[in-house]
């Protein structure tokens, strides 16, 4: 088996620095704010319309943003500017005790500045020649999703228990925290455990793979062991600082759903559950846009039993996950250490399946036993 992963060394954005132009915060009318207080402000060459020239802007350089309202947002992961304009002003007014109108002030304020609007199918086409792909390991579940897990997205692996859902997660937090010239990312890994089954020692079995020494790659993984579904949300709510601080290009959730579903039972509470995790849901997508990273989750799966034609068991979360995971992977035992990957739903691959193993090396291919 070759030492090395064979997938190419991803592509890295340059980030853009600009200076800081703030102004103390005036009480006027939305309108009035976007057409005439903004411009001023806000010279027409410093509007970056590009995703890579304006991914690193801090919040302190929105127009006419005071520093205790910069502050507020900071230390509530509202860090960059593309973060604000990707948000609602009712999630700035829960999240930062900040007024309603200050909200929508801002949000206006961002998204003049990032430029939010059309962009020509070849300026897409570019931006995602540029999205890294971790690779899982095998090179099967790899060409499965065409080249390895892709950032700015979320990837969702289902699957009943045993079926390696959590090994995967740990093969792509080696993949992307193990140094490049062993075929790594060299980047930082954010890993919500809710089971509290991460285990450390597989990260090293799995580095051994590789003959790349585990101590670095054990230093770049963040664990936070979420322990309810709202701590869960506060730890992705705080992920900004550290996912900017440690370069971090993965964030794990293993699993979505498992507290959702344990703390709310029963029919009554379906509809507040659901409205949670869509929420959830959202902060895990805006992560992935705003930051550039890949968001991995793990899902459980249900057997309907009353179901008489078609697939009988489906992912946890109804249509509410169904519809925010970009691509969703389904995973169920063969004979043996074999795994089958399916892909149920991705806008770019095709329903396909690839199978794969799980050894105490990590995630293989079967021609590398
Ligand atoms: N060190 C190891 N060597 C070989 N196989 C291992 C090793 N550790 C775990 N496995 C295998 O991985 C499988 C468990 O996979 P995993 O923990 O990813 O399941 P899961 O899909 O996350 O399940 P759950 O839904 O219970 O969380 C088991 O079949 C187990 O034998
Ligand atoms: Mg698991």
């Amino acid at each position: 088996m070759s030492k090395k992963d064979s997938l190419p060394p991803a592509k890295k954005k340059q980030p853009f620095k600009r200076k800081s132009t703030q102004t103390a915060e005036s009480q006027i009318d939305d309108e009035k704010w976007i057409n005439e207080i903004i411009p001023k402000h806000q010279p027409k060459k410093e509007i970056k319309k590009s995703k890579e020239d304006i991914s690193d802007l801090s919040v302190s350089s929105i127009s006419g943003i005071g520093p205790a309202v910069a502050e507020k947002l900071m230390s509530t992961g509202y860090i960059t500017v593309l973060a604000v304009a990707h948000a609602s002003p009712l999630e700035l007014v829960e999240n930062c005790e900040i007024g309603e109108q200050t909200a929508k002030r801002i949000i206006s304020a961002a998204r003049l500045q990032v430029g939010i609007g059309f962009q020509s199918a070849k300026e897409i086409l570019k931006e995602r020649e540029t999205l890294i792909k971790i690779s899982t390991g095998s090179k099967a579940l790899n060409t499965l999703l065409a080249g390895g897990v892709e950032s700015n997205s979320l990837t969702e692996f289902s699957g009943e228990f045993r079926t390696g859902k959590t090994q995967i997660c740990f093969q792509l937090c080696v993949m992307t925290a193990m140094d490049k010239k062993y075929g790594g990312l060299e980047s930082g890994v954010i890993y919500v455990d809710t089971e509290g089954t991460f285990r450390p020692e597989r990260i090293v079995q799995m580095c051994d793979r590789f003959g790349a020494p585990s101590e670095e790659v054990l230093n770049r993984i963040h664990v936070g062991r979420a322990y309810n579904s709202d701590h869960q949300m506060v730890l992705v709510l705080e992920s900004p600082k550290l996912i900017r601080e440690k370069n971090v290009k993965l964030l794990v959730i293993d699993s979505l759903t498992s507290h959702f579903r344990a703390e709310f039972t029963g029919r009554g509470a379906l509809l507040e559950r659901q409205q949670k995790l869509n929420r959830f849901l959202h902060q895990l997508l805006r992560l992935a846009d705003v930051y550039d990273i890949a968001v991995v989750a793990t899902n459980q799966v249900l057997a309907k039993p009353d179901v008489l034609y078609g697939e009988s068991i489906f992912p946890i979360g109804g249509n509410i996950v169904a519809h925010s995971c970009t691509t969703r992977i389904y995973l169920r035992k063969g004979k043996a250490d074999k795994r089958i990957a399916r892909v149920i739903d991705s806008p770019h691959i095709p329903e396909t399946e690839a199978v794969f193993i799980i050894s105490p090396e990590g995630i293989l291919d079967i021609e590398d036993l």
